[in-house]
């Protein structure tokens, strides 16, 4: 898979997003006052630098937000009811105060049984372009009608799902209006969902105050030196690039075989995707441990020591841009590994983690 091809394609549907986003559609929002009393259209609010030349925004023309619909969406994620015993949100696995992560090393589902892989933290997922470890959903609608049915998730099934909702007392009449038209399935489901995970919008760190605000006393003397280190001879931000500290990649990094995961070539089959896996953001990685797909490192110390002295040049697919990481030549010593953890926990942004938005409504 040519994960640039598949860019530039995104970046098109992008564009054509703002183009049709007047399209006549079942699911659209109606401008009050414009016909009829559907739900109210709700505009984002992010600062002007969170979006980049290549790095913008993407809102399906088919799922315009609106209140009705974040409302909802909101509550669904927190729904217990979405599992096949009851015991089971979205947000048991996906907690804010976490950065909508999981603090276990995998996931486990609704009977126990362990996952293979890392719940992932939802941060600015609205500028993502495809969800899930090895990248396979193209949207956010599409990543949410997995977990439903995923046998060390939630265990249950979308019929059973839209049974329970459609007898609901509440759930009915939020579905109308948060679609101007009566009616409960897996579509409208995900769909709301989507909705509320693109509001999860985090750009107030303190790296941010001193990066894009202009407060130079944001960061110690110690975390300047890491954000060098980050920028410069570590060349950290090749991948995770700011300002969203992710560049939409999915690369194999060198951390050796894995023979339960083979990555991006369980998706497209290609044995050139062996051990591919999507570089994700850096913001509010200070609570989203443990990291990497299987959850292997316990702390930002590990990681940065693998970076430093444990990609090997025998790793088959590693990604062109480690090759400066080769057997230790970037040469990182003590002082400087804990400027760049030291670094990496400026990107935490507590608003966020705390933002009443995102609570539990229920
Ligand atoms: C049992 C734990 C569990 C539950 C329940 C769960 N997830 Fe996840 N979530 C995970 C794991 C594990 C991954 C990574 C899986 C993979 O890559 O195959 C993930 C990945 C994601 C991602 C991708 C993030 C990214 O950056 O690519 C999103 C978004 C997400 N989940 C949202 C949801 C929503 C919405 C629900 C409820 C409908 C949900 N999850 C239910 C564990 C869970
Ligand atoms: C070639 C691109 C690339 C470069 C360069 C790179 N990373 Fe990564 N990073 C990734 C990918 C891909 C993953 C996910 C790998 C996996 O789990 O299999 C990752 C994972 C991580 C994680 C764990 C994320 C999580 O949510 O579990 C941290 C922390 C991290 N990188 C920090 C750094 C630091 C610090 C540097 C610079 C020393 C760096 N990275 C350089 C691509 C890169």
């Amino acid at each position: 898979m040519k994960i640039h091809g598949r860019n530039s394609v995104l970046l098109l549907c992008a564009g054509l997003v703002a183009l049709f986003a007047c399209q006549r559609d079942p699911d659209m929002a109606q401008p009050p006052g414009q016909g009829g009393n559907g739900p109210t259209p709700y505009q984002l609010s992010y600062p002007d630098w969170a979006s980049t030349g290549s790095q913008q925004i993407i809102i399906p023309v088919d799922n315009p937000l609106t209140v009705e619909g974040i409302a909802l969406g909101r509550k669904l994620f927190y729904e217990k009811a979405l599992s096949d015993d009851y015991s089971m949100s979205c947000a048991t696995c996906h907690q804010q105060e976490f950065a909508f992560t999981d603090p276990r090393v995998v996931s486990l589902g609704t009977d126990g049984s362990p996952g293979r892989r890392n719940s992932m933290a939802i941060t600015n997922p609205a500028w993502e372009q495809f969800f899930f470890w090895d990248g396979r959903a193209p949207s956010l609608e599409m990543q949410a009608l997995g977990p439903v049915a995923n046998m060390v998730e939630m265990r249950n099934t979308w019929p059973e799902v839209e049974s329970r909702l459609a007898a609901h007392p509440e759930y009915p009449s939020l579905f109308e209006q948060a679609f101007g038209s009566p009616g409960v399935d897996s579509m409208r489901v995900v769909k709301a969902i989507a909705q509320f995970e693109r509001t999860f919008i985090s750009f107030n760190s303190r790296f941010d105050r001193y990066e894009y605000g202009g407060d130079s006393t944001a960061l110690t003397a110690q975390e300047k030196a890491g954000r060098d280190l980050y920028f410069g001879e570590a060349q950290c931000n090749l991948c995770h690039t700011a300002p969203l500290f992710s560049n939409n990649t999915i690369v194999n990094i060198g951390l050796g075989f894995d023979p339960d995961d083979a990555g991006l070539e369980e998706v497209t089959g290609d044995h050139f995707d062996l051990g591919k896996f999507k570089t994700n953001t850096m913001r509010n990685i200070e609570v989203t441990g443990p990291y990497m797909h299987d959850g292997r490192f316990a702390t930002l110390e590990e990681v940065v020591d693998f970076y430093a002295d444990s990609i090997s040049s025998t790793t088959p697919n590693l990604d062109n841009h480690m090759l400066p990481f080769l057997d230790g030549q970037l040469g990182l010593d003590a002082d400087e590994r804990a400027a760049l953890v030291a670094f990496l926990k400026t990107l935490t942004d507590t608003e966020f983690l705390n933002n009443p938005a995102f609570s539990d409504p229920n």
